[in-house]
């Protein structure tokens, strides 16, 4: 089972479940409100040691591309096994949702990640995106989540004005502030600490919500274009502004 910790004071919801309760995750409910899904033991069917065996030990620097070796032939077998069983699972939660793929990769992720600076993913800010990751290693793939971008609005009114007077690309100027510690996100906002077990899945939309990933050695991700969603854009959020 994942483990959860929460910040009292980050009001960005966590919603975990067990596989069974799948039918009845009211999905695009829960992402709208600007949560994470988390789906404890699902039973995927792929060769998961020979997936384990093959992921890499090079280490994936923050914000630098993906480069990956190839997978062997035999693994992208079992990748492709994964990524089938994905689309059905995101056919059942995210069913109301008209959707496409953001790219046509696997979306293998075999290296080690983190420790990553929090933030919001860039590109575009205009569009709903819904990304999914599951943890392909056996040790537990540690996330910290915070603020959401609309919690931003609501309660750091000033900052994001000033943000927006800047013209500036905001995912990028947020992150880039954080790493000088001086931004709406900084060392000292509230966070909440996920252990994703080996075999774990969560969605979420990261333009929405805030992320890191503290550790981790090998996921498959999957992201989509989400066209009939009422869930507000970083840029119609900043023109309410
Ligand atoms: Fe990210």
């Amino acid at each position: 089972m994942s483990e959860i910790y929460l910040n009292k004071d980050c009001k960005t919801k966590i919603h975990k479940f067990y596989a069974g309760d799948c039918n009845f995750l009211k999905g695009p409910e829960r992402i709208e409100k600007h949560g994470i899904i988390v789906i404890d033991g699902i039973d995927w069917n792929y060769d998961k040691e020979l997936v384990q065996k093959n992921l890499e030990h090079s280490c994936r620097i923050f914000d630098s591309d993906f480069k990956t070796v190839s997978p062997l032939p035999e693994v992208i077998s079992e990748l492709k096994l994964i990524q089938n069983q994905i689309a059905i699972l995101v056919k059942e939660i995210f069913s109301t949702y008209s959707y496409e793929r953001n790219g046509h990769g696997i979306g293998y992720r075999p290296m080690v990640t983190g420790p990553e600076w929090m933030h919001f993913d860039t590109k575009p800010i205009d569009k709903m995106a819904l990304t999914c990751y599951l943890n392909l290693d056996t040790l537990p793939r540690i996330y910290k989540i915070s603020h959401t971008f609309p919690w931003l609005i609501k309660n750091e009114r000033k900052a994001m004005r000033k943000l927006k007077k800047a013209e500036s690309f905001y995912p990028v100027t947020i992150r880039a502030n954080t790493i000088k510690n001086k931004g709406v996100i900084n060392n000292k906002t509230p966070k909440h600490t996920i252990l994703f077990d080996p075999g774990t899945i969560w969605f979420f939309n990261p333009h929405m919500v805030s992320h890191e990933v503290v550790f981790g050695r090998g996921a498959m991700g999957q992201s989509w274009w989400v066209y009939n969603s009422k869930c507000k854009t970083q840029t119609e959020l900043m023109e309410k502004l």
